[in-house]
């Protein structure tokens, strides 16, 4: 009777037994071992079970397997270690790692998020700016940092952004960060430290930079649904949160406009329970088609941080942010930036208000903007003539809209069904905090052309004519 057993070498190693036959046990134990150091199947260094484990899974008793490793140790196939295990001693030694699995290729056309088009930095003025600051800064100037960033930047964004966002910002108050990433992360970490316990967040939004600042600083994150209007008040009101993070200009990833009674509710809000708002202007420097909405921290400064990012503008990669807080979270924002970081780089917050303060930054957001605008209103139109069941919502700004999916569309089967077409969209469900709702698609199109916006909607709605066949 052939016996085939796997042991516990990770369970690979089969031994055969022939339990009727007339070769001894353990001779069929060491033929077996011996088989799989020969053929590389044991590498070198491999520990062996010990000899009662083997013994047990084989179903024999532990002498056989004792004098098979033995006659292997005699043979210079095994070694016995100091500690009582037994190891093999030849040949090839540890497997290779495996290789890293392949990155899953990058879609053709990717409507992915909502980036700024790099394609279009302003290089040519970004390198006067460069050039001037190179020129003219004194070598003192390049020394150590303090947390709160350079005076010149501090003060080009305080103009620039009372001037063009309605804020209420006086340079002392405006504080320089790696990005908005930094921003929320340092603001989290002095909210933690005054006490603060829930953090209200936007459901849906994107919660990959606070959640884990507010996980480290023992935050709990509450997510808040989101409707037309914006945020629900009514369930901030229930949700006993010390602090709330909005996108009132353009919320990400609805596009919902904060409605002005809604403004004043939530404003209400803080005021009554001394609680704080950080109002996240990510995008608000895209309007197409109305007047611009100001920022909410020009209404109560002293209830409000206003976070501003480069990234949409600019480039994400110049990792470049600024908070206008209260006065009395000033210090404590400046004492955990030095903590993080000694202060963010001296040259481009040098550049950056060279750039800003000589009207740069608004001469490429006005070159900007109508190429964006082209952008959007080619897939609005590609989706009105090639999806007009998917209602566009949130296009009024930004460089992102959304639409939801009838009920009979699974978001996920919609995404995979597009990948597969070379198609990258989002799906909102990924981004829901807590509180369930209807499925959607996030299209960013601001570094698309509208060639390719054209062609990536008709291969999305042939992906879609797909999954509801069934085929996918
Ligand atoms: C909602 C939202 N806020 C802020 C940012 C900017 O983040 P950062 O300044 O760290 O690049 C983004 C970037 O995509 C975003 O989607």
């Amino acid at each position: 009777m052939r016996d085939l057993r796997t042991n516990s070498l990770a369970g690979e190693l089969l031994i055969a037994l022939d339990r009727a036959g007339s070769v001894p046990m353990h001779r069929q134990v060491e033929a077996a071992i011996r088989d799989n150091i020969r053929s590389g199947r044991l590498r070198l260094g491999t520990a062996l079970p010990a000899t009662r484990t083997l013994a047990a899974d084989l179903g024999v008793s532990r002498g056989v397997v004792v004098e098979a490793y033995q006659q292997l140790v005699a043979e210079g196939y095994l070694t016995s270690r100091a500690g009582g295990y037994t190891q093999v001693a030849i040949g090839p030694g540890p497997a290779p790692a495996p290789a890293p699995a392949e990155p899953a290729p990058a879609p053709r056309i990717d409507f992915g998020y909502g980036r700024a088009d790099t394609v279009h930095f302003p290089r040519a003025a970004w390198l006067r700016s460069a050039r001037r600051v190179l020129t003219e800064t004194p070598h003192e100037r390049f020394g150590y940092l303090s947390g709160h960033g350079m005076p010149e930047l501090r003060a080009a964004l305080a103009d620039y952004l009372n001037r063009v966002r309605g804020t209420a910002a006086e340079p002392a108050n405006v504080l320089i960060c790696n990005g908005y990433a930094q921003g929320i992360a340092l603001l989290i970490q002095v909210l933690a430290k005054s006490g603060a316990k829930r953090l209200a967040v936007e459901d849906p939004s994107a919660d990959d930079d606070c959640r884990p600042a507010a996980a480290s600083a023992g935050l709990e994150l509450v997510g808040i649904p989101v409707d037309d209007g914006g945020i629900r008040v009514d369930a901030l009101e229930r949700s006993d949160a010390d602090a709330v993070i909005l996108t009132p200009s353009h919320q990400w990833p609805t596009g919902a406009v904060l409605s002005a009674e809604a403004r004043a509710a939530v404003l209400r809000w803080a005021t009554r329970r001394g609680t704080l708002i950080v109002e996240d202007d990510y995008d608000a420097e895209y309007r197409y088609d109305r007047a611009p909405v100001g920022a909410m921290q020009g209404l109560a400064p002293d209830h409000v941080v206003y976070a501003g990012t480069a990234s949409k503008t600019l480039a994400p990669g110049l990792r470049l942010g600024w908070l206008v807080v209260p006065p009395r979270l000033v210090d404590g924002v400046v004492a955990a930036k030095v903590l993080a970081d000694r202060g963010s780089p001296a040259l481009d917050q040098l550049v950056f208000a060279d750039f800003l303060s000589r009207g740069e930054f608004d001469r490429h957001l006005r070159r900007m903007r109508p190429m964006y605008r082209r952008r959007r209103d080619a897939l609005l139109h590609a989706l009105r003539e090639h999806l007009p069941e998917l209602r566009p919502a949130g296009i009024a700004a930004g460089l992102h809209l959304v639409t939801r999916l009838p009920p009979d569309l699974d978001e996920a089967a919609v995404v995979a069904a597009a990948a597969l077409r070379g198609v990258g969209v989002h799906g909102v469900t990924p981004y829901r905090i807590g509180n369930a709702g209807d499925g959607g698609l996030i299209f960013g199109y601001a570094t698309l052309s509208e060639r390719t916006i054209r062609e990536g909607i008709g291969l999305l709605a042939a992906a879609i004519v797909e999954v509801r066949s069934g085929r996918r």
